[in-house]
């Protein structure tokens, strides 16, 4: 493996005893609620953003403040555009996001969830009552109702992307198709911004296309809490989005799949996650990864590179 050219991280917890101004510096694992870290993070630091936040309704990650549970579906869209508007405030101004979120169906005000007897994972103990204007069955359009909310908050929607999943998960249900697919959007802050339309090319070199053929790729120390990233994704955004040195941000880091390849690509990162069970899954992918943990604290000069 060639050197990393940022092999060093710091690890806090929200809030900092010190501020978040040296922060970019180097690249950091933030241990809290994303909204109230980025809050207290520098304006105009981050390049590009590569996401993934919880889907509505999908799963309980057992933590107080986490997003996804709330009680329709218009209220979980608001909490993500309010917390995008402060990603907003963090982002450079020719900088982007690559979001990618579920989709998922009514519940017909069961109240609980079925078992899913071909996908446990999928499984869980709460189910939201069915949304307001919507019918028992009917397909929810999260992606698309969160992606014009960012646009009525003064995102660029430049694309959507479809990310088909040749590997997909069998369903139980037999009266529409299998779902294989999930979206993710591309937004800018500004009108114009940076895109490298050469980082990333097809089959005869042809330039990035918006469907995108990657296999879903459990990440085994995760499997059964959450879908995680295949590195291949990240991969692309990271390249199309930034130069090596930007800082990339994950605000639902997860098992670190975006720490884990933005840094394998000589870019820096900035990790959030409230569940510390998983921020220490992310931690521990890092160090095993060839990463070091930068003990200094924040507001000491960092040499890392
Ligand atoms: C779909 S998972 C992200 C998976 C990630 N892309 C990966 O590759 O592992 C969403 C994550 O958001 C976290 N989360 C939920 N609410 C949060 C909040 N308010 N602030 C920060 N993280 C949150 C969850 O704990 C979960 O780990």
């Amino acid at each position: 493996m060639t050197p990393l050219r940022y092999p060093h991280f710091g690890v806090f917890t929200h809030p900092p005893e010190e501020s978040y101004l040296t922060l970019m510096e180097r690249s950091a694992l933030i241990l809290g609620d994303a909204h109230q870290v980025l809050a207290g993070m520098p304006a105009k630091t981050i390049q590009s953003v590569v996401t993934s936040p919880p889907y509505w309704s999908l799963r309980d990650y057992g933590v107080e403040g986490q997003i996804g549970l709330e009680q329709s579906v218009y209220e979980y869209v608001d909490t993500l555009a309010d917390l995008f508007d402060e990603v907003s405030r963090v982002l450079r101004d020719d900088g982007t996001i690559w979001l990618n979120i579920g989709d998922s169906y009514t519940s017909g005000n069961r109240g609980w969830r079925a078992p899913d007897r071909k996908n446990v994972a999928r499984a869980m103990s709460v189910r939201p009552p069915t949304p307001e204007g919507l019918k028992d069955k009917d397909l929810i359009g999260v992606p698309w109702r969160l992606a014009f909310a960012l646009q009525d908050r003064g995102w660029y929607l430049r694309c959507d992307i479809v990310w088909n999943k040749p590997n997909a998960q069998p369903e139980s249900v037999r009266d529409r198709p299998t779902r294989s697919h999930e979206y993710v959007f591309f937004l800018s802050k500004s009108e114009r911004y940076y895109y490298d339309v050469d980082a990333v090319r097809g089959p005869n070199g042809r330039r990035a296309r918006t469907v995108w053929d990657l296999k879903t790729q459990a990440y085994k120390e995760a499997s059964g809490h959450f879908a995680t990233f295949p590195p291949s994704l990240v991969e692309k955004c990271v390249l199309m989005g930034s130069r090596q040195g930007d800082v990339i941000l994950d605000p639902f880091l997860g098992s670190g799949t975006t720490a884990l390849v933005a840094g394998a690509m000589n870019r820096r990162f900035a990790g959030i996650e409230l569940n510390p069970e998983y921020f220490d899954m992310a931690r521990k992918r890092l160090l095993a990864a060839g990463f070091h943990e930068d003990k200094r604290e924040l507001g000491q000069s960092a040499a890392s590179g």
